[in-house]
C-alpha cells in the first residue's frame, strides 16, 4: 500500500479549556490520539504526527506507547491552521491520508471507504440534521465543490447539513503543488486545508465525498464532544464483548477499558468498572466492583470489591469491600471488609471479615505470605512481613507480627474483665 498517514495535532485545543494537551485527553483508557494512530498503522506504511503547542509533552507520551511514528513541528507562527500544518512536509507515498489528531473514533475498518474510492481526493462527509462547528461542505451534482468554515459561512451556508469529517486522501502530486499555494485570506486569518478543494476544483480535479457516520467521524473539541465520544467508544467495546460471550447487566452502566480482555464466559452485573489492561477469564464481577489492571481467572468478586493493579485471582471469591492490591491469591474465599495487599494467599484459606494485611510501616512495603488452608478469624491485623504457613488458625482480633508455624494457632488476646454493675455505677 503506498499511502503516507498524516496526523494533524498541532493545534492550541483552546475549546477544550485545560492544560492538558487535547490530543492527549483520554477516552476508555488511551489517549485520543493512540486511538487515532492505532487506526493509523492499520492503513498505511508510514504515520506522521505534526506537533506544536506542547510538542514535548505530546511527543513524549507518543513515543512512550507507540514505535516508528515520525515527527513534524509546525511553525505555527508563520503558518498557522490545518494548511500551515502541511507547510513544508515532504510524502513518500503517492497517496496521503490526512487525518485531524481529534478524531479518536476512526478505525481501519471505517477508513476503508476513503481508501478504496479512486478519486484525485476523496474526503470525509458526514450528514447531520445540525453541523455545528463542522466546517460545511458545498457538493454539487455529486461532486465537491468547497468547504465552507463555521466561521465563513453565511446564513445559506449555515443551514447545510453536509459537514466535513476532517479525513481526506489526497494524491501526493497535489498537495505538492497547492499547500504552498494555501493563502490566510479568511475569518479565521489561518491556512485553511480545506481550501485545496476549491483549487482542484479550478483545475477539474476528481473530488468525490466518501459519506460516514459520526460514530467513527466524531471530532473532539470539547469535554462534552469528550463525553460523547468516550459513550459511542464504549458502546462499540461492549458490544464487541458481548458478541464474544460477555453477559452484561445494563451494559450502558458498564465501564470496559479498551485494553481490556476477556474469555470464557464473563459475567458483569451493572456498575461494574474495568481499567486497564485487565484480563478476565471466566469470572464473574457483581454489582458496583471495580478491577483495575488485574487478572480474575474462574473467580467472583463483589458486590463492591476493587482488585487493584497486579492483583492475580484464581479459583477465588472476594465479597463486599474486599480490597486487593499486588495480591496473588489462588483458591481463596475472602467474603467481607478486607485490604490484601502486598500478599499471596493459597489454596482453601478463609480470610475472615475485617482482616488486614499491615504492608506499609510509612517508609517500606512489606510481604504477607499464607499457606493452604489457613483460617484467618475476623478482625485480625497480619504485619508484615509475616508467613502463616498450611494449616494454621489465627484466632479473631489477633494483631500478628510473628510468623505461624504448620498446625498452629496464633492468639493474641488481652484477658477479658468483667466489671459487675459497672453500668449502674456509671449513669447514677
Ligand atoms: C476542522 C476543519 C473543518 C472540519 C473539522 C472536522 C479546517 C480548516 N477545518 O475544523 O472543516 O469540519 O475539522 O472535525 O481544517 N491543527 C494543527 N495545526 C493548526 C491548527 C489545527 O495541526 O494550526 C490540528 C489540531 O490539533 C486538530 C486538527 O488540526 O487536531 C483540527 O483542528 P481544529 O482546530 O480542531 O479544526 P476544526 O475547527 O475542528
Ligand atoms: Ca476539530
Amino acid at each position: 500500500m503506498a499511502l503516507s498517514t498524516v496526523i494533524l495535532a498541532a493545534g492550541f485545543g483552546t475549546r477544550m479549556k485545560s492544560d492538558t494537551p487535547k490530543v492527549l485527553h483520554t477516552i476508555s483508557g488511551e489517549a485520543m490520539i493512540f486511538h487515532t494512530i492505532k487506526a493509523a498503522k492499520a492503513v498505511s506504511d508510514n504515520v506522521t504526527v505534526v506537533l506544536y503547542h506542547q510538542h514535548e509533552t505530546v511527543r513524549q507520551a507518543i513515543e512512550n506507547r507507540f514505535e516508528g511514528i515520525d515527527f513534524v513541528l509546525q511553525d505555527v507562527k508563520n503558518y498557522p491552521g490545518t494548511g500551515g500544518a502541511l507547510k513544508g512536509l515532504e510524502f513518500s507515498a503517492e497517496e496521503v491520508l490526512i487525518i485531524n489528531g481529534d478524531m479518536p473514533l476512526v478505525t481501519p475498518a471505517s477508513l476503508q471507504p476513503l481508501i478504496e474510492t479512486k478519486a484525485d481526493i476523496v474526503m470525509s462527509v458526514l450528514d447531520l440534521k445540525d453541523a455545528k462547528g463542522y466546517g460545511r461542505v458545498v457538493i454539487e451534482k455529486q461532486q465537491v465543490k468547497k468547504i465552507v468554515e463555521q466561521k465563513d459561512c453565511d446564513s445559506s451556508q449555515l443551514a447545510l447539513q453536509t459537514a466535513n469529517a476532517g479525513v481526506y486522501k489526497v494524491k501526493k502530486e497535489l498537495l505538492d503543488e497547492y499547500i504552498p499555494q494555501l493563502s490566510n485570506d479568511n475569518a479565521g486569518k489561518e491556512y485553511y486545508l480545506t481550501d485545496i478543494i476549491e483549487m482542484g476544483v479550478c483545475q477539474r480535479r476528481t473530488i468525490k465525498p466518501a459519506f460516514v457516520s459520526q460514530d467513527a467521524f466524531k471530532g473532539v473539541n470539547s469535554k462534552l464532544d469528550l463525553a460523547e465520544a468516550e459513550v459511542l467508544m464504549q458502546e462499540r467495546i461492549k458490544k464487541q464483548w458481548m458478541q464474544q460471550g460477555v453477559i452484561m447487566h445494563l451494559p450502558q452502566t458498564i465501564y470496559i477499558d479498551c485494553n481490556a480482555v476477556f474469555e470464557g464466559e464473563c459475567e458483569l452485573e451493572s456498575g461494574v468498572s474495568v481499567f486497564g489492561a485487565s484480563r478476565l477469564v471466566e469470572s464473574c464481577l457483581k454489582t458496583g466492583t471495580v478491577v483495575e489492571d488485574a487478572t480474575l481467572i474462574n473467580s467472583k468478586a463483589g458486590p463492591y470489591a476493587r482488585i487493584r493493579p497486579k492483583s492475580t485471582l484464581r479459583q477465588t471469591q472476594i465479597g463486599n469491600f474486599v480490597e486487593t492490591k499486588k495480591a496473588a491469591l489462588t483458591g481463596v474465599k475472602a467474603g467481607h471488609l478486607s485490604y490484601l495487599g502486598d500478599c499471596e494467599i493459597d489454596a482453601g484459606t478463609n480470610i475472615g471479615a475485617g482482616v488486614i494485611t499491615c504492608n506499609y510501616d510509612g517508609k517500606n512495603k512489606y510481604k504477607t505470605v499464607i499457606g493452604k488452608n489457613v483460617f484467618v478469624g475476623s478482625d485480625c491485623q497480619l504485619v508484615a512481613p509475616v508467613v502463616l504457613e498450611d494449616d494454621t488458625m489465627v484466632a479473631a482480633g489477633t494483631t500478628l507480627n510473628k510468623d505461624v508455624t504448620k498446625g498452629s494457632l496464633a492468639i493474641s488476646r488481652p484477658a477479658l474483665k468483667q466489671i459487675k454493675n459497672f453500668f449502674y455505677k456509671f449513669f447514677k
